[in-house]
């Protein structure tokens, strides 16, 4: 399993309130017990300049931020995050595991937030030294059973209402339409449902 796994990018994804954070812990946890070496990283965030973004991004008060100053914000981090975390653990032949990645900004900002996804694509290409991980996992949940589980003090992306969060919903299912090696999981089930199907896929997906 370490040999399968040594050096591969696996992005955990999808709408607020699917339960991704658990999954990766719960994935982490496997992993670690399968002897994998693993790292594990959030987008955004996990480093001093990406944290200090994130706090920018999600800040309920900052409700004049537009969709172009999310875009550039986001990519940002995560090209911090890149530099500093994640293209080293892949060299240090880690199984690294991403708590969202640019699929994110796809379904958010690109499609929900109406910026375009070509131009995002454009952008990330522009930007980043890897673009695509080996595999991403999209857990897919309806609105009305991801906000129930968001019960509590909401973050500004959170706080944006049903509409926008169906339609990143509908982003993310384009884009596992769109994307080799992109998954989707209802994420409705029960958590331990979910965490099967996770090691379903990446037991049978084919990393080249
Ligand atoms: P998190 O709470 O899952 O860590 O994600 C932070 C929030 O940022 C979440 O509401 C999703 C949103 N987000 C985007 O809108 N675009 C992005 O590119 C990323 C990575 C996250």
């Amino acid at each position: 399993m370490n040999e399968r796994l040594a050096g591969k990018f696996i992005v955990i994804d999808g709408p607020d309130g699917c339960g991704k954070s658990s999954q990766v812990k719960l994935l982490i946890e496997w992993l670690n017990a399968q002897g994998v070496s693993t790292a594990r990283f959030r987008d955004p965030g996990d480093t001093p300049i990406g944290e200090k973004i994130r706090e920018i991004l999600l800040n309920p008060e900052h409700l004049s931020m537009c969709t172009e100053t999310e875009v550039l914000l986001y990519m940002s981090a995560r090209i911090q995050l890149w530099l500093e975390k994640i293209a080293p653990a892949l060299k240090d032949n880690k199984c690294v595991i991403l708590d969202r990645w640019l699929s994110s900004t796809y379904a958010y900002q690109g499609w929900a937030g109406g910026f375009g996804v070509d131009k995002i694509m454009k952008l990330a290409n522009d930007c980043l030294e890897r673009v695509w991980p080996d595999l991403t996992i999209i857990l897919d949940v309806d609105t009305k059973t991801a906000s129930k589980r968001l019960n509590r003090e909401l973050d500004r992306m959170e706080a944006k209402g049903d509409i926008y969060h169906s339609k990143v919903r509908a982003g993310f299912l384009k884009f596992a339409e769109e994307h080799e090696n992109a998954f989707v999981i209802d994420a409705s089930q029960e958590i331990d449902n979910v965490h099967e199907n996770v090691l379903r896929i990446i037991g049978e997906v084919s990393f080249s």
